[in-house]
């Protein structure tokens, strides 16, 4: 499975891609806005920090609106993905980008429906909001599921990217569902590998180490 983050600030990206764990980054308008930083020049930064690829959102209304900032979008760097909403817009937008050999990610997708279509239009990836739907009462996780059943069932070769993920468990339950990648908030890629009783250990093999006198070099 692979594990994205899900922020703009290249930075902080820079740094986490230090641990080699890191296999793309998504971003959105809201992330962007969040970051401060000037849109293209922060998308520069993240694709020359990070080998995989790299999500940035189009936000025209109409698709040929979508289509001409898809196509600026993919000329700033070789990894970017270019990200559509799940609208009818951002379908035919996904469609001719598509064909024309630009990798996209559809997202805002909240149904297996929705992922279907995003399927049919060549969509490289599509993003569940799986928190999102938990916040409105309903099962983020299943929709994972069920996406998953769909795409194998049919053959389809869109990457299923559970996005909207909120805590470590949503990370452990979409890699149960079938979710081909997750993208992480920084404050949960660094929550997946703590835990107290790692914690807690370490402390204790230490204490018992130095009482052996020990050295291993
Ligand atoms: O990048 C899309 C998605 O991960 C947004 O998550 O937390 O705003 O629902 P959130």
């Amino acid at each position: 499975m692979l594990l994205f983050l899900d922020s703009a600030v290249s930075e902080e990206i820079k740094t986490l891609a230090e641990t080699g764990l890191i296999d793309g980054v998504t971003t959105n308008p809201s992330l962007v806005a969040k970051s401060g930083a000037p849109f293209k020049d922060a998308l520069k930064a993240i694709c020359a920090a990070i080998e995989g690829p790299v999500s940035a959102e189009a936000v025209a209304s109409d698709s040929a609106g979508l289509i001409a900032e898809g196509r600026v979008l993919a000329a700033l760097a070789a990894n970017i993905v270019v990200k559509l909403p799940l609208t009818v817009e951002g379908l035919k937008a996904c469609r001719l980008l598509a064909r024309e050999g630009v990798a996209t990610n559809v997202t805002l997708c909240f149904s297996p429906g929705q992922a279907l279509l995003a399927a049919k239009a060549g969509a490289s990836y599509v993003s569940p909001f799986i928190g999102r739907l938990d916040d409105a009462g309903q099962d983020g996780v299943d929709l994972i599921r069920q996406i998953r059943a769909i795409y194998d069932a049919h053959n389809f070769q869109t990457r299923i990217l559970a996005a909207s993920i909120r805590h470590v468990g949503h990370v452990r339950d979409s890699a149960l569902a079938g979710a081909d990648c997750a993208t992480l908030p920084p404050g949960i890629f660094r929550a997946l590998y703590q835990h107290p009783l790692t914690e807690l250990g370490l402390a204790a093999f230490n204490k018992d180490w130095a009482a052996t006198g020990q050295s291993i070099l």
